[in-house]
């Protein structure tokens, strides 16, 4: 019996780790392309984090997703950071290079993008105005993203002002620090609005907006995928605003990572879309 010249590994470092999803969209690929590999949960504890980075080539690793704080601090450990990472303030993905470096990259502003122009076809950055609510993680993904896709403006809103000052003077360009209490006014012209808060999760209580003054026409898109279908994206539909769901940004951001460590850039296909959904 011929033996694989090598096996295709790879996993998402995290603790808790296990209500991952990446396992299961990663090992579908595999397996669609015929490939000899795993893509494998790691139980690690942030204060180990570096040791079990180390080991990663040794143990035949092509590399790594990592899930929250393990993002923000892989980006003190990687020997080599991409330039997005380095602005966004996380490290999403890691991929081993040939000579065993660790090279830290963020996909989930790429995941962003991709998911929208998949949902919402013929949609452009630089339509107009873009309303942003929240500052933490996501946002600093999705802000990057929309800038560098030619967003004119980003009206950044959030419950804590210091936080989207911070967000704001790390990341430049133009964005425009909204006080929370004006949030329902500056939905006013906006052509497009993103929730990128914790609000309208499964357990928490729908974001507290008032759609009335954005314009029908404006893209309303939401980066919560726990439910698919959240209060604000129904509200903005029931209105006739076209909408997109935060799902794909999680699919879409796995690919570039698949095809780093493996070499092939995979399709999020409705079957892939389904099966994720079954367990949502
Ligand atoms: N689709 C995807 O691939 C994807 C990727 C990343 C994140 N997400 C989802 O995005 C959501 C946020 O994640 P994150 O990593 O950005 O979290 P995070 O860094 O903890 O940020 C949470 C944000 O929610 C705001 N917030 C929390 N409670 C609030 C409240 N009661 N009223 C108003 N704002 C409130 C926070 O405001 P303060 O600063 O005032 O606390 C902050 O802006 C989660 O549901 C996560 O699952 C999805």
């Amino acid at each position: 019996m011929s033996h694989p010249e090598k096996f295709l590994l790879a996993g998402v470092m995290g603790w808790p780790v296990m209500h991952s999803r990446s396992p299961l969209l990663h090992n579908y690929w595999l397996e669609k392309h015929g490939l000899i590999g795993r893509y494998v949960p790691l139980a690690v504890k942030v204060e180990r984090l570096e040791k079990a980075l180390r080991a990663l080539p040794a143990l035949g690793f092509s590399g790594c997703n990592l899930t929250i704080p393990h993002k923000l601090e892989a980006l003190k450990i990687v020997d080599e950071v991409h330039e997005e990472a380095r602005r966004i303030g996380a490290v999403n993905c890691i991929i081993v290079r040939p000579d065993d470096s660790l090279y830290g990259v963020n996909n989930d502003g790429w995941g962003y993008i991709e998911n929208v122009l998949e949902r919402a076809p013929g949609w452009r950055a630089d339509a107009g105005p873009i309303v942003v609510i929240g500052a933490g993680g996501g946002a600093r993904a999705v802000v990057v993203a929309l800038l560098d896709r030619g967003a004119p403006e980003i009206q950044l809103v959030n419950r804590t002002a210091s936080r989207a000052e911070t967000l704001r003077e790390q990341i430049g360009g133009p964005i425009k620090v909204i006080p929370w209490a004006d949030r329902h006014r500056a939905l006013n012209g906006a052509a497009m609005l993103v929730n990128t808060t914790s609000q309208g999760m499964v357990g928490q209580p729908p974001l507290d907006l008032s759609l009335d003054q954005l314009p029908v026409g404006a893209l309303v898109s939401d980066i919560v995928y726990t439910p698919l279908d959240t209060p604000l994206l129904a509200a903005a539909r029931r209105r006739g605003n076209p909408s997109v769901d935060g799902l794909g940004m999680l699919l879409h951001q796995a690919r570039p990572a698949f095809k780093a460590w493996f070499g092939v850039l995979p399709e999020v296909t409705p079957e892939l879309r389904k099966m994720i959904e079954a367990t949502l």
